[in-house]
C-alpha cells in the first residue's frame, strides 16, 4: 500500500510540551510554539494576529487555573511588536497573574523568541479575562481566603 505523502509543513505542525523548557530558560512558559510558513503575512514574517491569538491562548491558560474555571476574554490593552518573528523560530508565552478582581482575572503575557540561542522580546500585552458560569455571566472567583 502507498503510503500517503504530506507536505512537511503540515507533518511541522508541533505545538511543543511546555514541559520541556530550554536549559537556557529555566522559566515554564504557557505556550511555546513553532510557527509556520501558513502562518506568515505578505511579507514572509509571522502575521501579528497569530501572535495575539496565541497570547489569548497563554493568558487563557492561567487564569482559568486562577479562576477555577472557564474564562473569556473581555479585553485585551496595547500590543506593540518590537520585533517581527520568522517561520521555524521557537516562540514562548509567559503568563503572570497581575490581578484578580471580583470576577475578572488580569494576566500580563511576555512573548519572546528564541534567536540563535538568545531570548529576544517580541511583545507583551496585558489581557482581562472574565470567570463565567454556565450561561455565560459573570461567576465570582473564589479568593481561599475564606
Ligand atoms: C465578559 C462578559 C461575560 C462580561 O459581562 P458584563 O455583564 O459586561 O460583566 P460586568 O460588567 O459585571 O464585568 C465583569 C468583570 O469584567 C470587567 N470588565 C468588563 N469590561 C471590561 C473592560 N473593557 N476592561 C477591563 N475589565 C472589564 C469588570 O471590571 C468586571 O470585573 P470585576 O468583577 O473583577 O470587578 C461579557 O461582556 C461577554 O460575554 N463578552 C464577550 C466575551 C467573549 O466572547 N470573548 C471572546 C472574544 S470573541
Amino acid at each position: 500500500m502507498r503510503a500517503v505523502r504530506r507536505p512537511r509543513w503540515i507533518l511541522e505542525t508541533v505545538l511543543t510540551d511546555s514541559s520541556k523548557t530550554s536549559p537556557r530558560d529555566p522559566r515554564d512558559p504557557a505556550v511555546r510554539v513553532v510557527l509556520l510558513p501558513k502562518d506568515t503575512n505578505q511579507h514572509g514574517t509571522i502575521f501579528g494576529g497569530i501572535i495575539m491569538s496565541y497570547i489569548d491562548i497563554a493568558g487563557g491558560v492561567q487564569a482559568s487555573r486562577i479562576a477555577g474555571g472557564p474564562v473569556v476574554t473581555v479585553a485585551m490593552k496595547e500590543v506593540v511588536f518590537k520585533q517581527p518573528v520568522m517561520v521555524g523560530e521557537v516562540v514562548s508565552f509567559y503568563a503572570e497573574t497581575v490581578r484578580v478582581g471580583r470576577t475578572s482575572v488580569t494576566v500580563h503575557v511576555d512573548v519572546e523568541v528564541d534567536r540563535s540561542g538568545r531570548l529576544i522580546p517580541v511583545t507583551a500585552a496585558d489581557i482581562v479575562f472574565v470567570a463565567v458560569d454556565g450561561n455565560g455571566r459573570p461567576r465570582p472567583i473564589a479568593t481561599g481566603g475564606g
